[in-house]
């Protein structure tokens, strides 16, 4: 029996993959004008570094984490966010030695033991955005916006920009007891999961999916009415930057991230489009992240979008690429003549295309129309005698006579002379 793959580990397949590399490089082209550089992180990390830094309350922690001991009996586990990991090399690295502003971006896969699901798997790719020791809301507003430019690149109107505010350490605990004073009345209607998190982490009944916990939580106290001064303050400002440079977002006083490092503002990129799974992007504030971790007190804010949900919302859109020329040729002749055409033009920058195997024109141009190239052309004994061959444009129609060489057959493609 043939082996398959993993279940929630997925192929991306060409035809797919020419969508994902143009989400990846509409990335870099936007990221890299908001100053941002590309750092790479392993794959594997100690067990440890997440569980203190996302929280060892968390589903992720608690259950979704692919841990294990290596070979040397060291606790590993493979990366299931990339957060964590930036912030271990910037402080291993002491990059904020000499500036603690760094501006990184990554992009690979991560792994979450989940249900698979449409828009949800095991391994998934991030692509994710780290900004350090600004703590200015002007940061806020700047990072939210080079989000909302990257989705405009991609020509996307969904997904939409929702933010909150989950306040700081000294307002949070606060609002926990008056959350958890609401939900006390109601503790039967919450599902198994809230209840037995009531005490580690009630705020996250508030965006629970059970009906059971929307009913529970209707009415519930906001975050937004317990935000200390400079909380509300930091919030009003990010509000204000977005709407100066005309960026859209809402707010969503229910929106509870699932990891523990967030203060102040926390967002989501939403969608409707991909049934349950309605975040396309989602990040915040950790000003407490890097001193977690054993690094100096530098607040940092950042944000991962899932790249299958990206290119989910990308489906109709067709990425793949065409080969510029489709050279057919006839008789034992004209086949190393067209294998030298294509070896002199893909040198000149041309992407070419012959039939290896010599087949009769008919199959010839058979894989011509699959290839769907620009332009076609025909050698035969008569065209190799009198030195020029038909040259056609495949979308004009057009045929023009071309001398048997790259550079003729370069100028008539491109028009020059
Ligand atoms: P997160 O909300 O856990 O945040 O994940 C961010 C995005 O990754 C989600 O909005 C979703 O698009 C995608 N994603 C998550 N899990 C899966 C999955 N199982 N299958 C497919 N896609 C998935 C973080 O990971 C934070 N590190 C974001 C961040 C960066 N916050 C600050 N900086």
């Amino acid at each position: 029996m043939a082996i398959t793959g993993i279940k929630g580990f997925n192929d991306i397949l060409p035809g797919e993959v020419e969508k994902w590399q143009h989400i990846e490089a509409t990335a870099r082209r936007v990221f890299e004008l908001y100053g941002l550089s590309e750092i790479r992180i392993p794959i594997l990390e100690k067990t440890e570094l997440f569980c203190r830094s996302i929280g060892d309350a968390t589903d992720i922690v608690e259950k979704e984490m692919y841990s294990f001991e290596d070979k040397g009996g060291n606790k590993v586990t493979m990366r299931p966010e990339g957060t964590a990991s930036v912030m271990r090399a910037y402080v291993e690295h002491k990059m904020h030695a000499l500036d603690p502003v760094a501006r990184l971006y990554y992009m690979g896969p991560m792994f979450r033991y989940e249900r698979p699901q449409k828009g949800r798997y095991r391994q998934f790719h991030q692509i994710g955005a780290e900004i350090t020791g600004v703590a200015a809301p002007t940061v806020d507003a700047q990072v939210l916006t080079m989000l909302t430019h990257f989705f405009q690149e991609l020509g996307l109107t969904e997904p939409s920009l929702q933010i909150n505010s989950l306040g700081c350490p000294c307002c949070r605990p606060a609002y926990r007891e008056a959350l958890k004073k609401f939900l006390l009345d109601r503790i039967d209607k919450l599902c198994d999961d809230c209840k037995r998190r009531y005490d580690t982490n009630p705020l996250r009944a508030l965006d629970c999916k059970s009906a059971g916990c929307q009913e529970a939580t209707q009415g519930a106290p906001s975050m937004l009415d317990h935000l200390c001064a400079e909380c509300s303050d930091h919030f009003d400002k990010t509000r204000k930057h977005l709407e100066l440079v005309g960026t859209p977002y809402s707010i969503n006083q229910r929106m509870v991230r699932g990891l523990d490092y967030y203060t102040r503002t926390t967002f989501e990129m939403v969608t409707t489009m991909l049934g349950a799974q309605s975040a396309v992007a989602a990040g915040g504030r950790y000003d407490g992240l890097i001193s977690s971790i054993g690094g100096p007190q530098i607040p940092g804010i950042g944000f991962a979008m899932g790249v299958e949900r990206v290119a989910l919302l990308l489906a109709e859109k067709d990425f793949s690429r065409r080969p510029d020329l489709f050279i057919a040729a006839l008789g034992d002749e004209a086949h190393p003549e067209a294998f030298r055409l294509m070896s002199a033009l893909q040198r000149l920058g041309f992407a070419v295309e012959i039939d290896y195997e010599g087949k009769s024109l008919k199959s010839q141009m058979r894989r011509a129309d699959k290839f769907n190239s620009r332009f076609t052309l025909i050698i035969g004994g008569d065209e190799l005698a009198r030195g020029t061959a038909p040259l056609k444009n495949m979308d004009g129609g057009t045929q023009d006579e071309v001398a048997l060489d790259a550079a003729s057959i370069q100028a008539a493609m491109t028009g020059g002379a």
